[in-house]
């Protein structure tokens, strides 16, 4: 009993010293979170859509999809909104470069899939999650 006991605790308090969150805060107005909130999930929603459509040889729509979503024509969506709903302008430099590279792998993606060779869209699919791993492990906003 003892024993268990002592294995319970020791697998708790290394559960809470890998838990440490070491990533940066980069805190957002409210409005701002909450816009960034919504565009993730799009973003999530778009690459999966991306994805489905590169496997099934779909490569022209799966193009266009990249560019007007998460591409550098995606960018300028945001600038309608009020300032205090605009996550890009209160990121850190650092944050918001890496949301800038994830628009010019996006676009860059969506010029080789333009192309129609199968191999080679497929081959930089990757390249469309490394902003989000990049950012995710390195950022927090609360
Ligand atoms: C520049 C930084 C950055 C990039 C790039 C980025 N994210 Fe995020 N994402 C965040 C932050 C910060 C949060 C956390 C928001 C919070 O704490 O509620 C988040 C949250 C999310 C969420 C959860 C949304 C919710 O409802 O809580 C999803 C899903 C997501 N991101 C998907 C993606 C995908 C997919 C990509 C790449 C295509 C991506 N993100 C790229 C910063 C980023």
């Amino acid at each position: 009993m003892k024993k268990k006991l002592t294995l319970c605790l020791a697998v708790l308090v290394c559960s809470a010293v890998e838990a440490e969150d070491v990533r940066q805060l980069a805190p957002l107005p409210a409005a701002a979170a909450e816009s960034l909130r919504d565009q993730m999930r799009a973003n999530l929603l778009t690459l999966n859509e991306i994805i489905s459509l590169t496997v099934s040889g779909k490569l022209a729509e799966a193009g266009v999809l990249a560019e007007q979503e998460l591409g550098n024509t995606a960018m300028g969506k945001n600038r309608k909104l009020p300032f205090e709903a605009r996550p890009g302008p209160h990121m850190p430099p650092a944050m918001h470069a890496i949301a800038m590279d994830g628009h010019k792998a996006a676009s860059a993606f969506a010029l080789i899939a333009a192309t129609g060779d199968r191999e080679k869209t497929l081959d930089s699919l990757p390249t469309l999650t490394t902003s989000c791993v990049s950012c995710h492990f390195a950022y927090r906003i609360r």
